[in-house]
């Protein structure tokens, strides 16, 4: 599987593949590396992968100076319809600003709207303005603050991307009276 980064530098060489139980180990590594305190324990990638009729975990490689295939990032969805979660998204930073956290939620939110979901939602802390500035891109709009969320005291701005238009909502008759 590849994925189009959009207008993103470097598009080549973008490859994108599922996450599978053999991967586990070294994202969790890559996790712990990315998130610390707030890093998931493996179990919670074990769990996850267990059950794919709900989720989607992808994983984006790019190839090393010797052409070998390396884990750059890794992405990851829940989807019970109509709500589709972004649970996860990580790119190592040697690799950031590549456009490879965009091709990951490029392939999210596709696999979520094909499932059924009319919105995405996703939680990012408040001193993350870079991931914020990614997920605005896609449309994303923060709708609730969660004080003190994260264990660093930063809150956690939920937001949600609509991938349906909500229903308009009727205009009131007025009394012709
Ligand atoms: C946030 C993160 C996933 C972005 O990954 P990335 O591969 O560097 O992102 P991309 O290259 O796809 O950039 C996508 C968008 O992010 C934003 N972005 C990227 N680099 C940025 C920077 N230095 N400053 C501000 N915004 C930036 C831009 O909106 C960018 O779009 P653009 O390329 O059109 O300018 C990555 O920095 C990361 O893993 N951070 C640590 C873990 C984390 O915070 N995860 C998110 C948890 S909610």
């Amino acid at each position: 599987m590849s994925a189009d980064a959009g207008d993103a530098t470097p598009q080549t060489n973008v490859v994108l593949r599922e996450m599978t139980p053999a991967d586990i180990d070294a994202i969790t590594a890559m996790d712990a590396t990315l998130f610390g305190v707030d890093s998931w324990p493996r179990h919670m990638f074990v769990d996850e992968l267990a059950q794919r009729e709900t989720r989607r975990y992808i994983i984006v490689e790019v190839p090393d100076e010797s052409g070998h295939l390396v884990m750059a990032g890794y992405a990851g969805l829940m989807c019970l319809p109509p709500i589709g979660d972004i649970q996860t998204i990580g790119v190592l930073p040697q690799y950031e600003g590549r456009g490879y956290a965009r091709a990951m939620m490029v392939e999210l939110i596709e696999d979520a709207r094909r499932r059924g979901a009319q919105d995405v939602m996703l939680e990012v802390s408040s001193i993350n303005p870079r991931a914020q500035e990614l997920y605005r891109r896609f449309g994303f709009e923060h709708i609730h603050t969660r004080r003190k969320y994260y264990r660093d005291g930063s809150d956690g701005l939920i937001m949600r991307l609509r991938l349906t238009e909500p229903p308009a909502t009727e205009t009131p008759q007025k009394d012709p009276s």
